[in-house]
């Protein structure tokens, strides 16, 4: 019995050496020494001491990659091509990767850690990415979990974006700040103030972070970000279609069209449970009355028996599938939960859209 327990806690010692061993020397092989990140041929050179993520080594230096997730690995937003350095891909990137990103070298900068010396591509749209201070100059409650809030920016004072970009604001989380990425509803026009549409998540950092803003209140938040491209002949066809928060990035996408563009073609489609989450309906029947080639269509999935609602019944694909027509020249914004997402997608195909006029954020 004695014997058999010394051997046991021999055996033990063994293990716990061993931990100790392995923990002293990743310790020691942890340390990468300066490494350098070279950006689009050398046109941007950083260094760097090693063993931080690509996506803080870059954020450090105030060049901002999207990272929706915050840099969890869970949202395949922070793709950066790598030329040179790096090692082999990780088994968390590979998912979110296309055949065409795994032969290109396409990397997810949240999880490539900078052991040596890297050399990488960036769009440079991303080069143009800016961190902005700004204070809430209005904030409305817009349904029971939906709130609009307006930034008015300070430092820088303007910002540049595309209809249906987004930004991504910085909340203080239990372990440090985080960002979450939001749309940017205000049209694309007004270049000294951001809207946001923020739907409350029930425990949810950010979400309750800007639902607890109040009028004079700083934020931090970097942009434009989003491959969201309006075509800008006026002769494409725009079919919205979204539900909740998703009208952030369709109401600037409307706005900034109506502004340009008076006589333009477009379709809204607005999915929601019941009257309770409808909002902005009577903004869009008034935009219908001045731009007659503009078409407002909200769906009720779940009415309630004292809902008194004349309109569309069912989920939103339904009414896409009723009202859209399969001409040619459209180019379709789609802003919405996942199922919504790949409902109204399988419709669009079905109305002869090719994959590259289809742009999605699924939220
Ligand atoms: C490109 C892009 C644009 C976006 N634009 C908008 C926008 O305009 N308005 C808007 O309100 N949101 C938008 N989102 C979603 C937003 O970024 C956050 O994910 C969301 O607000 C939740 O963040 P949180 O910090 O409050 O919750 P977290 O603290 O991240 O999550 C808390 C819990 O809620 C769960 N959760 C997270 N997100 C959701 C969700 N959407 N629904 C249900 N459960 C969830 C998590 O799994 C977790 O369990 C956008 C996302 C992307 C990728
Ligand atoms: S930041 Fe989301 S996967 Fe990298």
């Amino acid at each position: 019995m004695i014997t058999a327990l010394t051997s046991m806690g021999i055996t033990v010692a063994i293990f716990v050496g061993l931990a100790v061993v392995l923990a002293v020397a990743e310790k020691k092989l942890a340390d990468y020494g300066e490494c350098t990140v070279s950006i689009n041929d050398g046109s941007q050179v950083f260094s760097r001491k090693g063993g931080v993520s690509l996506l803080s080594a870059l954020y450090d230096k105030k060049i901002f990659i999207p990272s929706a997730c915050g840099g969890k690995g869970s949202c395949g937003y922070c793709k950066v091509t790598v030329e040179s350095g790096g090692g082999p891909i990780l088994p968390t990137e590979t998912p979110f990767m296309s055949r065409a990103e795994l032969r290109g070298g396409v990397r997810l900068a949240c999880q490539l850690k900078v052991k040596e010396d890297l050399t990488i591509k960036l769009p440079e749209d991303l080069l143009a990415v800016k961190e902005y201070k700004a204070r809430v100059s209005l904030a409305r409650e817009l349904t029971y979990d939906i709130r609009e809030v307006s930034f008015k920016l300070e430092d820088p004072a303007e910002i540049s974006h595309r209809p249906g970009q987004y930004i991504q604001i910085m909340a203080p989380g239990p372990d440090g700040p985080v960002f979450r990425a939001y749309s940017i509803s205000s049209p694309s026009s007004q270049h000294d103030l951001v809207q946001l549409i923020v739907r409350l998540v029930p425990g949810g950092i950010a979400s309750t972070y800007i639902h607890s803003l109040k009028e004079g209140d700083e934020v931090t938040f970097t942009g434009p970000y989003g491959e969201f491209r309006l075509s800008e002949n006026p002769d494409v066809e725009i079919i919205c279609a979204g539900g909740g928060a998703g009208m952030a990035p369709i109401s600037c996408i409307i706005h900034s069209i109506y502004e340009k563009w008076p006589e333009r073609k477009c379709q809204l489609y607005f999915g929601c449970r019941s009257t309770r989450d409808v909002f902005y309906l009577e903004q869009f029947k008034e935009l219908e009355k001045k731009h007659p080639n503009f078409k407002v269509h909200y769906a009720l999935s779940e009415p309630r028996e004292d809902d008194q609602w004349e309109g569309d019944t069912g989920f939103i694909h339904l009414s896409v599938d009723k009202w859209m027509d399969d001409k040619a020249h459209k180019q379709a914004f789609l802003c919405g939960p996942p199922p919504m997402i790949e409902a109204v997608t399988e419709v669009l195909k079905t109305k002869n859209l090719p994959d590259e006029s289809i742009f999605y954020d699924k939220f």
